[in-house]
């Protein structure tokens, strides 16, 4: 029927309405009321606003609570015992990474990221003809695209990283939460430093992200903000930086990522022990039900809106719908690789801060992710774990 209408309308007219009606489908997948009341302004401001792109600043206010502790207790063991790792664990973004190596983004031989996001002929069999020039390029630019977002999360990160250090209640956790300030800081150094001196190419932030981001920001409860970034965008980092370095071949993408893992998975790890402790002992049953939701409505969005729409536009509107590429991509054997390593890490950290309980089984079951079920949380894994990930 939309397809009916849309072929009748002029080209400008019919990519407005395909991007549009898109839009409105994330809005509407987003089943549980509460959880759309929380995050629906943010996907607006987001998606239909377009405010990351449209201006080369964006505001957003929070409300969340400062939280002064004149006590000065250290008395969350764990807490500590994760602050003097961090400290220990430092890194100079400028000295120990070798930024003398020379990266040439065509060569065939050392890809930036392998080009198993959409293989030619799958292109070909839609009606796009790239020649091999092209193709690379076209693999080249979606290096670009996914480092791009990395850098924006990044920067989201160290903001969010800011907010939850004034926020978190135990004294411990602020001094935690200041080094993770640090790392997020340098993640963005790193990133930004590479896309600018050795890509040459950036792309505006992705609404999706933007709007995840925004919820986060804005959003004045802390453990929700804590929730979102420490568990949620922290787990999905680690998917992606796992992902792209074993799909790289670059020697200094791979030994950034390298880097940038190792004070990630310290990042879920203090979510998980905050959390965990919070939610099994400040939360009334009603508000850890929303808690709930809100993890797995915010699963199934970074599961599924991830689809690099930057790119089709730049590449391929009006020659293949919005629709088709969404599918092809979600399909990619990367974009699998991608949801198969971030749910791997996610759902366990789900499971042990409590918001995975038989009633919300079903959900998960529907949404293909109970196989992640009974993996090794962040509390539990150690770097060799991680390290192990990555080849
Ligand atoms: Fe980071
Ligand atoms: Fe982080």
């Amino acid at each position: 029927m939309l397809e009916k209408m849309l072929n009748g309308m002029p080209l400008h007219a019919q990519r407005k309405v395909e991007a549009t009606m898109d839009n409105i489908n994330t809005l509407t997948n987003i089943k549980n009321k509460r959880v759309m009341a929380s995050l629906g302004p943010s996907v607006v401001r987001g998606m239909f606003r377009k405010q990351g792109k449209k201006y080369d600043n964006t505001g957003m206010v929070s409300e969340h609570a400062v939280d002064f502790d004149w006590t000065y207790k250290m008395d969350f063991p764990e807490m500590q015992e994760l602050y003097r790792r961090a400290v220990g664990n430092q890194w100079d973004g400028d000295k120990h990474i070798d930024w003398s190596i020379d990266v040439d983004p065509l060569n065939p031989h050392v890809p930036i990221i392998a080009d198993r996001f959409i293989p030619m002929e799958t292109l070909r069999e839609h009606g796009v003809k790239l020649t091999t020039t092209e193709f690379r390029e076209f693999n080249f630019n979606i290096a670009c695209w996914i480092l791009s977002q990395m850098m924006h999360g990044e920067q989201g990160a160290l903001y969010a990283s800011c907010q939850v250090t004034e926020a978190v209640r135990w004294f411990d956790g602020k001094l935690y939460g200041a080094t993770q300030v640090v790392d997020e800081a340098r993640h963005l150094e790193v990133f930004m430093r590479y896309l600018d001196t050795k890509l040459g190419k950036l792309y505006d932030v992705n609404d999706n992200m933007f709007s995840i981001l925004d919820g986060l920001l804005t959003d004045s409860r802390w453990d929700i903000k804590f929730l979102g970034m420490q568990i949620m965008v922290e787990g999905l980092a680690l998917g992606a930086f796992t992902t792209v370095h074993n799909m790289s071949k670059e020697p200094l993408l791979k030994s950034i990522l390298r880097y940038v893992i190792q004070d990630e998975a310290r990042h879920v790890h203090y979510g998980v022990l905050a959390l965990k402790k919070t939610f099994e002992e400040e939360l009334t049953p009603s508000e850890r039900r929303e808690r709930q939701e809100w993890a797995f409505e915010v699963a199934v969005l970074m599961r599924n809106r991830f689809l690099g729409h930057e790119i089709y536009e730049e590449w391929f509107e009006g020659i293949m719908t919005r629709k088709t590429w969404n599918k092809l991509i979600s399909e990619s054997d990367a974009m699998n690789t991608l949801r198969k390593t971030m749910f791997k890490r996610l759902v366990p950290n789900l499971e042990c801060i409590g918001l995975l309980p038989d009633s919300m089984l079903k959900h998960y079951e529907e949404a293909g992710l109970t196989h992640y079920m009974g993996g090794k949380s962040a509390m539990e894994l150690t770097d060799a774990d991680m390290m192990a990930d990555l080849h």
